[in-house]
């Protein structure tokens, strides 16, 4: 009889090696282990057996049962193991997918290009809040409500008290208010007018610059103002003082630089002029020295105010400032 048990075990482990999935290995479970299986008939067949013979084949009928039972359940555990790994295959062969590569933007390299050249003139960087209060937009900058000067800048007014700013300026009261004299600083950031053409758009970036300190002269604004034109551009670039107003300068003028674009025989970009507006400036008037409470009697300043996209439309040679938010791709990869 231990011969028997013995071709049944030889015989279900070779069922087992060719069985090609789950379902053979359950058939072959339920063929040997099953409630008619054929283990299960030569165990409950041990009884007709000489009485000898019977402990025996009862302890190798019950070896090989329990083999079995291992066997088939670790043949099912590796199927399993298999499946999971063949859904995680790599097909090598297969083209990669392109990895986009991004870069700043036009106005963002000018604008860290600015920043450099006045940081290395000893300017520390600041930024203040885009919603700003009409008070640091306006009232500390010595612009009354009502006063006519409000009209220079058409302002998206949030509510009542508050507006997107027009200008980066109030950045200034906004420094001068946290420290005292020396201040020597410049505010880059996005500011807001309801104006749109070919040199305006409705949001567009400035850098605010404020100098602080005793015996500040009109002279180191230009100086100053001077030298950042000729590191931006080179110094064969012409600038151009021009007298202006600005309610919290005084006196103030504005800065031109030789249109590039017409290299000064006039354009549509200079509207004919030769020359293109980059920023306004002035003597930081005593008003808003006041307003932070800086003794008038020792110190002066000069602030400025530059637009971005001007400088960049100047140094690239672009025709018109809205190409620079039309986000076309083809136009923001040449930079
Ligand atoms: C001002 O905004 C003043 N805050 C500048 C200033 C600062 C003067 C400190 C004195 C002291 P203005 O409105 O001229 O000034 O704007 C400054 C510059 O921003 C302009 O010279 C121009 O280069 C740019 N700019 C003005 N409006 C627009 C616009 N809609 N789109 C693009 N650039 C503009
Ligand atoms: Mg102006």
């Amino acid at each position: 009889m231990e011969t028997r048990i013995d071709k049944i075990k030889a015989q279900a482990l070779q069922e087992l090696d060719t069985a090609a999935g789950a379902d053979d290995i359950t058939a072959l479970a339920v063929k040997y282990l099953g409630r008619k299986g054929v283990i299960t008939q030569f165990l409950r067949n041990i009884s007709t057996l000489p009485p000898l013979e019977r402990p025996l084949a009862g302890k190798s009928a019950n070896e090989v049962k329990q083999l079995l039972e291992d066997r088939f359940e670790a043949a099912r555990a590796r199927l399993l193991e298999e499946a999971a790994a063949s859904a995680e295959t790599v097909d090598v062969s297969l083209p990669g997918r392109p990895v986009a590569f991004g870069s700043l933007h036009p106005i963002t390299q000018v604008t860290e290009e600015i920043c450099d050249i006045f940081t290395r003139m000893g300017f520390d960087v600041v930024e203040g809040p885009e919603v700003e209060t009409d008070r640091y937009n306006f009232e500390m900058l010595n612009i009354p409500k009502n006063h006519p000067a409000r009209d220079m800048q058409d302002t998206f007014y949030v509510s009542d008290n508050v507006v997107l700013r027009t200008h980066t300026s109030p950045t200034q009261p906004r420094v001068m208010e946290q420290q005292r004299p020396p201040v020597r600083m410049i505010a880059p950031g996005k500011v807001y007018r309801c104006d749109s053409d070919l040199t305006h758009t409705p949001m567009f970036h400035q850098v605010e610059g404020l100098l602080v300190d005793k015996g500040v002269s009109f002279g180191d604004l230009k100086g100053t103002l001077t030298a950042f034109v000729h590191q931006m551009f080179d110094t064969e670039t012409s600038v151009r003082f021009r007298p202006s107003f600005f309610p919290f300068t005084e006196p103030s003028a504005e800065v031109d630089i030789r249109c590039v674009i017409c290299r000064g025989t006039g354009c549509r970009v200079c509207s004919q002029t030769g020359w293109l507006e980059i920023l306004g400036s002035g003597m930081v008037h005593p008003a808003v020295l006041e307003n932070v409470a800086y003794d008038t009697a020792e110190y002066t300043g000069f602030a400025f105010g530059m637009g971005v996209e001007r400088i960049a439309m100047l140094k690239y040679r672009i025709d018109d400032i809205r190409k620079y938010f039309d986000n076309d791709l083809r136009f923001l990869r040449q930079f």
